[in-house]
């Protein structure tokens, strides 16, 4: 027979992103209001669960946080407990530490846990689900690319922050007849470059689902000019690559997980543009602006939603569930799903057809 649960533990892990404060201050104020159970704040994602780093959270830890950015239990994108890297002689090994995190729950006396993070962090809730530990998933990321759930909190913030660059890229592009280009972050999904080049209005939007031609951009461009239009935008996501070519990688970190930044294809695509045409080019690198900073409305709702249902899930009995919104109804998904899956833009999304019916160019 399971156990009744009396004590429950949260953490966030992956990238930070805006929202994830309303969704601890959501768990922590329902298991504390509606159930009576006691909250314990993992700090730094699985991290802290394998180092021990375990603290109560009470409603007054979680008053006045609804609209901060970031969380207050901080992250880590770096943490796989089944392959935790360290450095050694120069090099880097990888040990099995998922049974230091196994013991720090049962010395805490954690009946449960509330996973809030991206395909990376319930992949690694799904090690501990295989250990018997119930795991219920929040999904987050800015990237919307979460497979599962129609829309993850932090992704409107993130398309509300580069819109407002867009458009305030619109006034100078115009001025100094120029081709503009913005860099969105995204990973492979290019959700935010989409959303955010469709609400600003962006002349030419490139994503990582649709390998570029940079001479179907430039010849774009050239028939703008004919037309009188001197400027143009462009909203181009961090996986965007061209036809027959690869993505552009900013950097590579051994010791994370997932070891590939993505981040340089404005700057190449601004400068393939400047070679071909005799117009002026300038890239605007977006980057962790996008992830900073208050949520928007939508976000906090969403999160608030989310936090509610999973406490909700667990006290119902539920089992290893994810919190997942499908239309306008929050939902929930069997979490092994989910893990290590990336919910890519389909190339006849709705937006991209209605947008190319608008003259977007896609860059085919
Ligand atoms: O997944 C969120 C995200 O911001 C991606 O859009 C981006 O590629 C990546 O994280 C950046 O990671 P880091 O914070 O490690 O630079």
């Amino acid at each position: 027979m399971t156990q009744p649960i009396k004590r429950i533990g949260v953490l966030t892990g992956g990238g930070d992103c805006p929202g994830l404060n309303a969704v601890i201050r959501a768990v922590t104020k329902t298991a504390i209001t509606e159930y009576r159970l006691e909250v314990m704040g993992i700090a730094d994602g699985f991290l802290g669960l394998l180092e021990n780093h375990i603290h109560p959270l009470n409603n007054h830890n979680v008053s006045n946080i609804l609209t901060l950015g970031g969380t207050i239990l901080g992250t880590n994108n770096k943490c796989d407990p089944r392959r935790f890297a360290v450095k050694d002689n120069g090099g880097i090994r990888h040990v099995n530490r998922v049974p230091d995190g196994l013991r720090n729950l049962k010395a805490a006396g954690i009946d449960a846990l509330i996973v809030i993070g991206g395909d990376g962090t319930m992949s690694v809730a799904c090690d501990f689900v295989a250990q018997g530990i119930n795991c219920i998933g929040v999904p987050k990321t800015i990237d919307n690319d979460l497979e599962g759930t129609d829309v993850t909190f932090g992704f409107g913030t993130a398309v509300a922050i580069a819109t407002d660059a867009l458009d305030r890229i619109h006034t100078t592009a115009a001025s100094h007849h120029r081709a503009m280009v913005v860099e969105v972050m995204g990973r492979n999904a290019g959700w935010i470059a989409l959303y955010a080049g469709v609400a600003s209005g962006a002349d030419v939007i490139l994503l990582p689902e649709i390998p570029y031609d940079i001479d179907a951009v430039c010849r774009f461009i050239t028939a703008r000019k004919e037309e009188g239009k001197h400027f143009s935008i462009l909203s181009v996501s961090e996986g965007a690559k061209p036809r027959h070519g690869e993505q552009v990688v900013a950097k590579i970190d051994p010791m994370s997980p997932e070891p590939i930044r993505l981040g340089g294809v404005g700057e190449k695509v601004a400068n393939d543009i400047a070679a071909r045409l005799d117009i002026e080019t300038r890239t605007t690198v977006l980057g962790h602006v996008q992830r900073g900073g208050t949520p928007i409305p939508a976000d906090r709702i969403l999160a608030t939603e989310f936090g509610s249902r999973a406490v909700h899930l667990l006290m119902e009995g539920q089992r290893n569930r994810m919190v997942v919104m499908k239309g306008r109804v929050v939902e929930d998904i069997d979490i092994t799903q989910v893990a290590n899956k990336q919910r890519t833009v389909p190339v006849d999304h709705p937006l991209i057809v209605a947008a190319r019916g608008l003259g977007t160019c896609f860059g085919e």
